[in-house]
């Protein structure tokens, strides 16, 4: 189906849904309430990959290496269920340059290995990020010159290394602050915001074939930060610097509306030409869990999944992780948790039947 199309039949249905998400929400007991987006039979049979894929888009999920070498389970979901994969750390600068000038490639090798298997694509994540840098890039005291000379090598020996083998980068992360100025970060600090035009050019230069992403998180819908976030891209373009997309996180709270006005967002950068993507969706929920917060996270996970069907060149949708069993959420956000599609034992959602419905819709079944 032409995505202009998906959007359309998407659009109408979006409305239906939205409505009947609601009354649900307002007059379902526990009980019954998580029954409402339990998906029809035919549509239960296909994985979000597949469902996705008659949409013409990708269903993703970030990995979790350790999982996928420990937890047969995990391994096969990872495998069948997804169209896509990110890697959760392995291709962080901490994780390839522990030491200076000492690249390991192993784990990363892995997660590419095991997409190419299952037939998925892959998002290389990140290049250029504030955190989870290597100790001694962080205690340097590198002079400009220095740091501006590393962070080329870095990208350069990264993206050459893998050359080939990933779809879409996502070259900078985070470099905005929730108020729209810039993160100041050793990067900004140090180099200014050039860095950023740079770390695309030297990207494109290693694979021109990839598909260069920035990426951020609380940027769904149309505030300070996202809209920092597209004037930086609107002038990248008008300098032809080669940045081809924006990710957009999707890391959500039940606590908080979800971001009903994405589409209205994502269409910003759809009419600069840029693709977007959700990256690293999950919705947490403070513990403990109870059928109106899985309704609750239903509705947000189906907000952010019908933002991209709702844009045109909205080409994936990943989730930064897919079960509860393994999830950053509780490390981070004490008492909060179960953020994921499917629970700790691979069951299946509230989440993962509303993602399984919208998809079914746009791909035109109905
Ligand atoms: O590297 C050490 C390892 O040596 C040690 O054995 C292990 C023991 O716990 O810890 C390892 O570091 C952990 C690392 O993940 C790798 O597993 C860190 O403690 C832990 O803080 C780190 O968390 C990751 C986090 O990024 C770091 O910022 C999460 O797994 C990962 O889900 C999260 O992902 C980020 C995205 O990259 C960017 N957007 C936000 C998202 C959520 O924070």
């Amino acid at each position: 189906m032409h995505k202009a199309n998906r959007a359309a039949v998407v659009g109408t249905a979006a409305a239906a849904l939205l409505v009947s998400t609601f009354t649900v929400a307002a007059s379902a007991t526990p009980e019954n309430a998580a029954q409402h987006t339990k998906p029809k039979s035919d549509v239960a049979a296909k994985t979000l990959g597949a469902l996705g894929k008659r949409a013409d888009l990708r269903i993703g999920t970030a990995v979790d290496m350790s999982a996928l070498a420990s937890d047969a389970p995990y391994r096969a979901k990872a495998a069948g269920e997804f169209s896509s994969v990110t890697p959760e750390n392995v291709m962080k600068w901490e994780a390839v340059e522990p030491r200076r000038g000492t690249y390991d490639w192993a784990a990363a090798d892995k997660l590419v290995d095991f997409a190419e298997e299952n037939g998925q694509l892959v998002r290389g994540h990140t290049l250029v990020w504030h955190s989870q840098l290597p100790a001694w890039l962080n205690n340097g005291d590198f002079t400009a010159d220095e740091l501006r000379d590393i962070l080329h090598r870095h990208i350069t020996g990264q993206v050459t290394h893998f050359k080939g083998k990933i779809w879409q980068w996502d070259v900078v992360n985070e470099a905005f602050n929730d108020d729209g100025t810039m993160r100041n970060s050793i990067w900004l600090q140090k180099l200014g915001p050039g860095y950023i035009a740079d770390a695309f050019r030297w990207a494109h230069q290693a694979d021109p074939k990839a598909k260069l992403f920035i990426n951020d998180y609380n940027i769904e819908g149309v505030n300070a930060k996202s809209t920092a976030l597209h004037n930086l891209v609107a002038q990248l373009r008008k300098e032809h610097v080669p940045v081809h997309g924006v990710g957009i996180q999707g890391h959500l709270d039940v606590q908080y509306s979800a971001p009903h006005d994405i589409a209205t967002n994502m269409k910003r950068f759809d009419d600069l030409g840029l693709e977007t993507a959700i990256t690293e969706a999950d919705v947490r929920i403070p513990m403990p869990v109870d059928n109106t917060k899985l309704e609750a996270q239903a509705e947000a996970y189906d907000v952010l999944l019908r933002g991209c069907l709702l844009t045109e060149h909205c080409t994936d949708f990943t989730v930064w992780g897919f079960t509860d069993k393994y999830s950053w959420v509780p490390g981070v956000f004490k008492g909060e948790g179960a953020a994921n599609i499917l629970d700790e034992n691979f069951e299946a959602k509230a989440a993962y039947n509303a993602m399984s419905a919208d998809l079914a819709l746009a791909a035109g079944r109905g």
